[in-house]
């Protein structure tokens, strides 16, 4: 065996884990596609300044955990640690941001990000991201959280928690943020973390998301930002939230969800499970009309969310792989070309299904035939190669009959 592994938090994925992969995403699809999404692809690599001024460098993610290096000619480049900077400078740079239009599109694929590997946590994990350009309506915010929760439910996942904030605008945070700041360093300072006691100083909102307990606890009374929010912040987020209600999607407003990123204003939201630990949010997003101004584009509002794949498949139940349709065992090496041509004559008929490549004894090929789970044996020994017929046999009740190889694919087809 070769003792090159894959790199510490780079999965593999065979079948039927892979299969739960297709799956959402052809689900997502579906379901995006009929709010009037269509997709993007966008390139994993992009100039690492992109995610410095679109995420911002102040963040986690910046700050530790993106997977940087120089090329060879010396430029910074990063592996993308999410999909939305680099959505904005896609469509800055292919003129998608038109005012009055609204541009919605959707991306899905890898994201890398040096964490610390466990349960739901990798440093490549894949993402279903969706961004919506153009609105500053609340109804844009309803409708994506009411997308997002119609999918999760579409593949199959309940007893999820959409939970909702509002972090104000530019004319209501600052006031806010300096207000928080004050009432941190109110607090007894040695009994808030080493990271909590920095982030207090350089974006103080990261303090309540903070997961040591001891900061929980100690944070619990903190100023809460709705109450902080400007008469419009205030009458958008109610709008909001009246949209959900009447559309009967349930949420609950946590005062505490500040998200990681700095793009956010106004709406962000997270949906979380408590089925697989501390990982347990699968979604997250909100609005960040700032965000194509600051990459340099038109002053252009928007607002998206990622789903985590790795998270959504450890929520669903192993898929069943198909059964395949025949499995041909030739049992003569003289049947081994009429077992190749009746296998392609069945799969250009739409069947699945396999052929032993090496002729092989009846119990040997019994055995290959019950293994790959298909539900017909098609046998090929000397006999019926000399008949010119085959012998099916139904896998399930154990009847079998000789037919004429030219029979095959109708017999079949009836069944
Ligand atoms: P995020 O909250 O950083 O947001 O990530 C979104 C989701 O990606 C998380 O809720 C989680 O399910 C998954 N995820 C994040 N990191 C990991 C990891 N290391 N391993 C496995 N899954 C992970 C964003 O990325 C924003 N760009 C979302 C967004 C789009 N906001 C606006 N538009």
């Amino acid at each position: 065996m070769s003792n090159i592994t894959a790199i510490k938090g780079f999965e593999d994925r065979f079948s039927p884990e892979s299969d739960q992969f297709t799956y959402i995403e052809r689900v997502a699809r579906d379901v995006f596609f009929r709010y009037g999404y269509t997709e993007l692809r966008t390139p994993v690599l992009e100039h690492t300044e992109l995610f410095c001024r679109g995420i911002g460098t102040e963040t986690d993610v910046v700050q530790k955990e993106m997977y940087t290096f120089p090329d060879r000619k010396g430029r910074s480049l990063t592996m993308r640690p999410e999909a939305t900077a680099g959505v904005m400078r896609a469509c800055i740079e292919h003129g998608r941001c038109a005012p009055d239009a609204v541009t919605k599109v959707f991306t899905c694929g890898p994201m890398f990000r040096y964490e610390r590997p466990q349960k739901g946590r990798l440093r490549q994990f894949h993402q279903l991201n969706c961004e919506c350009l153009g609105p500053v309506e609340p109804a844009a915010d309803a409708e994506m959280l009411i997308m997002v929760m119609r999918f999760l439910t579409a593949i199959g996942l309940t007893d999820l928690s959409l939970q909702i904030n509002s972090l104000g605008c530019p004319s209501c945070r600052p006031a806010y943020r300096e207000r928080l700041h004050d009432w941190l360093h109110s607090l007894p300072q040695e009994a808030l973390c080493e990271d909590c006691r920095r982030r207090m100083e350089t974006n103080p909102l990261r303090v309540l998301d903070c997961k040591v307990p001891g900061c929980k606890e100690l944070t619990r009374d903190a100023p809460r930002i709705l109450d902080a929010n400007c008469p419009d912040c205030r009458a958008h987020f109610e709008t909001v939230l009246r949209l959900l209600d009447k559309a009967g999607v349930p949420y609950v407003i946590n005062h505490r969800l500040v998200r990681g990123l700095d793009y956010y204003v106004r709406t962000t939201f997270e949906v979380v499970s408590d089925k697989i630990g501390a990982q347990g949010t699968v979604a997250g997003g909100g609005r960040y009309d700032g965000l194509v101004a600051q990459l340099g584009g038109p002053q252009t509002p928007g607002l998206g969310f990622a789903c985590g794949m790795e998270r959504l498949a450890l929520l669903l139940p192993e898929r069943e792989t198909a059964r395949p349709d025949f499995y041909i065992a030739v049992l003569d090496e003289a049947a081994r070309e009429a077992g190749f041509l009746l296998a392609q004559a069945l799969r250009d008929a739409g069947f699945t299904g396999e052929m032993g490549f090496a002729a092989r004894s009846m119990k040997s090929s019994m055995r290959q035939a019950g293994k790959s789970g298909a539900r017909h044996a098609l046998l090929l020994g000397s006999d019926e190669f000399a008949a010119g017929t085959v012998t099916v046999k139904n896998m399930d009740s154990g009847e079998q009959v000789a037919l004429p190889m030219d029979k095959v694919v109708a017999a079949l087809q009836a069944q």
